[in-house]
């Protein structure tokens, strides 16, 4: 009895001297990062956790705040780990355009697997190693060069009219709908045609395996954002069916890398498309590493459908509260579409107007608010010294809205981008900048123009009342209530020119 109580007193003696070891560490911790400003820490060992944790709702303008408040380099506490945030141009250029700052591995690590089963893996958002991504990075740039691109109009247009067929079918001014809803479904149609040879037909229903496979992750990954979500009883069937939906998406992956595979080997003209371009980079190295290759695919679809929906149905909310600009952006499409219906490059380039809109709408309402940096060596940036070490965060959301960088910040103005005038310098970023910037960019925006185009030209759009125009962060921005809509058509009289 009396060894047991002594153990005892020796395991709380441990403790307790492993507590006191903690705590100092903590201390010299915050010693080192205090000159940095910030708000207070609400408590010695969370730090700022607890003001987050009562802040349920929108983290990103609580940020804002104190960004107004703290200035543009502000701390962020949570136990022995302190995080920069970064909103100077001058911090932006210096670390995003420099490959020196790699992606920090204990955020993007987070995405690697979803509930233990392997999700973005070391896949081209995720991987942190310079070189990995280096050779990955350049064996897709064909795939997303301008030339190439150019060639992809016609699947754009093709799956843009299948959209417009089914709006047409709720275009009688009453049904109401979620924009949404369907800008991800014609986004997650165009992913997999373009970069796989998938057809998915998500239009016409999205509850086939695949489809309903990438919504599930998608849920995964906004529920993860709790930490220990996946352990409470209540979410069980979730984690499962994310589990499950994870398999599918790499089994269909599987299937369709070994049935590319063999057309390359029997000399078939394969299509220069993502998947393509992986496989040939992966025989050239010799590297045939499967399982890389599948976190390619899962990102592709993952990166490349649901972040061009949200910035879509963001559109549409934007310019349905602004009829001014709706009024001014009809006629231009009138003006250099009419009737017509293949939209081809020349006319995408025409669309002046419509670039700036879209170009306005990500900077309100960009789908990815922002990246994150790890720092190696100690930096001074904007007179302010930051130790090695660090996770420095950067966010396009923030400083978009910020009034030391754009005027009337809040006011949804397109013509901050026309030809004119001053360009945003490093304060705007929906893309990201530098190297690890978005390989999609070009491919989005023709997309977007293309899918907007259309239903402009085709259908006059109103929200439907009592909605929130709220913003959720979930894993994306995107707009919480959906963008519900009617629709009505424009001009039924009008045909359409093939
Ligand atoms: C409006 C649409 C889009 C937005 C706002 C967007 C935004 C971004 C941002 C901010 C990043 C950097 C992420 C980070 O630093 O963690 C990124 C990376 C990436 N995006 Fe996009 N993206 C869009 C569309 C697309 C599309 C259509 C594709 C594919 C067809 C795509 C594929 C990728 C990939 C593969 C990366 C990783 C690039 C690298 O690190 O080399 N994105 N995107």
């Amino acid at each position: 009895m009396e060894a047991l109580g002594a153990a005892g007193g020796l395991l709380l003696g441990l403790f307790l001297l492993a507590f006191g070891l903690y705590c100092c560490y903590v201390r010299y911790i915050h010693a080192k990062y205090d000159h940095i400003p910030g708000a207070p820490r609400e408590s010695f060992l969370f730090g700022h956790l607890p003001i987050l944790w009562r802040k349920q709702d929108f983290m990103h303008d609580f940020f804002l705040q104190w960004a107004e408040k703290y200035g543009p380099i502000i701390r962020l506490n949570a136990f022995h780990r302190v995080s920069v945030l970064i909103l100077s141009p001058e911090g932006v250029k210096e670390f995003l355009m420099s490959p020196q700052y790699p992606k920090d591995r204990l955020v993007y690590g987070r995405i690697f697997s979803l509930f233990g089963e392997r999700f973005l893996g070391n896949g081209l958002v995720t991987v942190c190693n310079h070189e990995h991504w280096h050779k990955q990075r350049r064996i897709m740039d064909p795939a997303f060069s301008r030339t190439y691109l150019m060639g992809l109009m016609e699947t754009f247009n093709e799956k843009a009219e299948e959209l417009m067929e089914k709006l047409e079918e709720k275009a009688d001014g009453e049904k109401e709908f979620s924009m949404l809803t369907m800008m991800n479904r014609v986004t997650m149609d165009i992913i997999a045609k373009v970069a796989f040879g998938l057809e998915l037909n998500a239009l016409s229903d999205d509850q086939t395996p695949f489809p309903h496979a990438v919504t599930m992750v998608l849920k995964g990954m906004a529920k993860m954002r709790m930490s220990f979500m996946q352990y409470m009883p209540g979410n069980q069937k979730l984690v499962k069916e994310v589990k499950e939906s994870l398999r599918l998406l790499r089994r269909v992956g599987k299937e369709c890398i070994d049935q590319r595979r063999e057309a390359i080997q029997n000399g078939k003209e394969a299509t220069l498309d993502v998947l393509t371009q992986i496989l040939k980079g992966d025989a050239l190295e010799g590297t045939r590493d499967d399982e890389n290759i599948l976190d390619n695919f899962i990102t592709f679809f993952i990166a490349g459908h649901e972040t061009t929906a949200n910035q879509l149905s963001f559109t549409v909310m934007a310019l349905a509260q602004h009829p001014e600009i709706l009024e001014r952006l009809q006629a231009e499409v009138d003006d250099v579409l009419g009737a017509k219906r293949d939209i081809d490059n020349e006319d995408l380039g025409k669309l002046t107007y419509l670039s700036q809109v879209l170009k306005e709408s990500l900077r309100l309402y960009p789908p990815v608010p922002g990246t994150v940096r790890w720092l190696e060596e100690e930096h001074i940036v904007d007179g302010v010294r930051i130790p090695a070490n660090t996770t420095l965060v950067f966010s396009t959301y923030m400083m978009g809205r910020m009034e030391k960088y754009f005027e009337d910040p809040l006011t949804f103005n397109p013509d901050r981008f026309s030809k004119d005038a001053p360009k945003p310098y490093y304060c705007y970023f929906p893309f990201s900048l530098g190297p690890r910037s978005c390989i999609g960019q070009v491919f989005a925006q023709m997309e977007a123009k293309v899918v907007m185009a259309k239903l402009l030209q085709r259908f006059e759009f109103q929200l439907v009342p009592g909605q929130s125009f709220k913003l959720v962060d979930a894993g994306t921005i995107r707009p919480l209530d959906g963008v519900m809509c009617k629709l009505k058509p424009r001009n039924p009289a009008r045909g359409c020119r093939a």
